[in-house]
Formats: C-alpha cells, structure tokens, sequence
C-alpha cells in the first residue's frame, strides 16, 4: 500500500514510522511527505530516508480549496491510498475529507476530546491534569475530532516538568504510531485482497 505523510516541523514521528517502513513492520511504501512548510526539518529526514518530498504553502494558492484541489492531484499522482498525518499543523477541508474518505489518520497529543489545538501538551500541562497521553484516530471536518483508533496514557507527577511530559509524550507516539498504523495498513491490505479475490 502507497501512504503520504504531511508534516509541518521537526519530523521526530515522520522519522519513527519511516524506520518501522525499513524494518518492514509497517507493509507500505512511503511514497511522498508532503510538508507546507519550506524550510521545516523534516524535509531533511525524508531526504535521509529516500523518501520524495513535496512543499507548498496555503499562501501560495487563492484559496484553501484550490491549495487542498493540488494537494488532492498530487496524491492521486503518486497513486497514495491513506493519508497519515504527523504533525499536520493544519485543518483538512472538505476537499482533502472527501477525496479521501476514513482514509486519513492523525496523532494528537493529548487524550482527546480534552486539549485539542496546536498545544495539547502544554494545555494539559497547564491544567494540571494527572493523567494526559496520545490520541490515534480518523480525522473529520472538526479540530482533532473524529473516531478514535487508540488512546495511550501517561501519568503526570509532580516531579514532570513541561519538558519532561513533552518528552513522555514523544516517546508514547514513537512507539505506539507506527504500531498502530503497522495494524490498520494490514487490515487494510487483507480486507483488499479480499475483495479483488470475490
Ligand atoms: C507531535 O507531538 C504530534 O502529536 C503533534 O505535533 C507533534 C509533531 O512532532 N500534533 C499535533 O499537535 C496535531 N494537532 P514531530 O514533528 O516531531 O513529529
């Protein structure tokens, strides 16, 4: 199966499940990492890893429709079959949602539906709550809404610092994202393999 991953920074989760698509232990190809930032990190990493990398801005288009319109024509180029968001910093429109329907994925981190947005670590770390984690789910038309496919705690002490949670957090999500994906692109795989079959 042929994936997309967008990002829009440092690329730490990009970099994890490329090294689980090396090992094998996720069944697909990386075949693009879209990034809307020009000069983020993770355009390095992806260099590192072989992996093609396309890089627009919204900036550069009139309109949201018309930047996810090029997005939409550039994932059908590369003939990609699920969209795997990590670190997306930026809401999918109806365009992208329809194109390609319970076939994006996103990793929040935070235990949704609490602390959505661009700073769910520190939210979580500012309300004071105990417990926080990592969200894996299907995106919809919301911010950081959509069915969840797996939630992993992580219990905030009073020793945690804001560093020290963002560092528990990254280490959950390096692990349990590309599992988790490893376990729906294999179902994925399986449910179309049957279906060519019947
Ligand atoms: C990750 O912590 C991810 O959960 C978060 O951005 C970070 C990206 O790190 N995503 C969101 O907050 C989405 N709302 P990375 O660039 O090192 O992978």
């Amino acid at each position: 199966m042929k994936i997309a991953i967008f990002a829009s920074g440092n690329g730490s989760n990009f970099e994890a499940i490329a090294q689980a698509v090396e090992k094998q232990d996720i069944q697909a190809e990386i075949a693009v990492l879209f990034c809307d930032q020009k000069s983020a990190f993770v355009l390095e990493r992806a260099a590192k890893y072989q992996v093609p990398t396309v890089s627009f801005s919204p900036k550069d288009f009139s309109s949201k429709v018309d930047y996810e319109n090029e997005i939409k024509r550039m994932m059908h180029g590369f003939d990609v079959e699920l969209i795997v968001l990590a670190g997306y910093m930026r809401i999918v429109g109806l365009t992208l949602l329809e194109a390609f329907p319970k076939k994006i994925i996103n990793l929040h981190p935070s235990l949704l539906p609490s602390f959505p947005g661009l700073h769910g670590i520190q939210d979580a770390f500012d309300y004071g709550v105990k417990v926080s984690g990592i969200t894996i789910h299907y995106i919809d038309e919301g911010v950081d809404t959509g069915p969840i496919i797996a939630q992993v705690p992580t219990e905030i002490t009073a020793e945690d610092t804001l560093e020290s949670l963002e560092e528990k957090i990254h280490q959950l999500e390096h692990y349990w994202y590309p599992k988790v994906l490893g376990e729906i692109i294999q179902k994925e795989s399986y449910s179309y393999v049957k279906k060519s079959v019947n």
